[in-house]
């Protein structure tokens, strides 16, 4: 939660003001942070949390072990759905905290906050089909 308060320093929200910071744990002990990064074109606006997974991915890290989300905000802010479905591509029960300001964190699986995923299976085809 530290790692995702101080990336959160860097958020570029101007529009929100929201700052939000993730910082994403691997099952091989790394951290990967992600700060949320909007955009005149405020539908190009990615989150804390897919920059977060995006950039462990990017660096290899496929397999992982828990999120931590600090927000700036007065309640604490859990992942949107489309972090929700983003993390659980690669950790269908991956354990959830989230917090703000200094309140006590609240934590989760990801299958209790997002039922009925669309899974990578769900999609794939052995083989492929044309
Ligand atoms: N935001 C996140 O970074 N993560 C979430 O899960 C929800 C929202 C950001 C996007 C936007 O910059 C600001 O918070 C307000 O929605």
């Amino acid at each position: 939660m530290a790692r995702a308060r101080a990336v959160a320093e860097h958020a570029y929200a101007p529009y929100s003001n929201v700052r939000v910071g993730a910082a994403l744990l691997t099952k091989d002990g790394r951290v990967f942070v992600g700060t949320n990064v909007e955009n005149a074109s405020f539908g190009l606006t990615i989150c804390a949390e897919r920059a977060a997974v995006f950039t462990a991915v990017t660096e290899g890290a496929t397999e992982l072990r828990s999120i931590a989300i600090w927000s700036s905000l007065e309640r604490p802010l859990p992942p949107c759905g489309a972090c929700r479905q983003v993390l659980s591509e690669f950790a269908p029960s991956l354990e959830v905290w989230w917090t703000s300001g200094d309140a006590e964190p609240v934590c989760s699986t990801l299958d209790e906050l997002l039922s009925h995923q669309l899974a990578p299976d769900d999609v794939r085809r052995a083989g492929g089909s044309s």
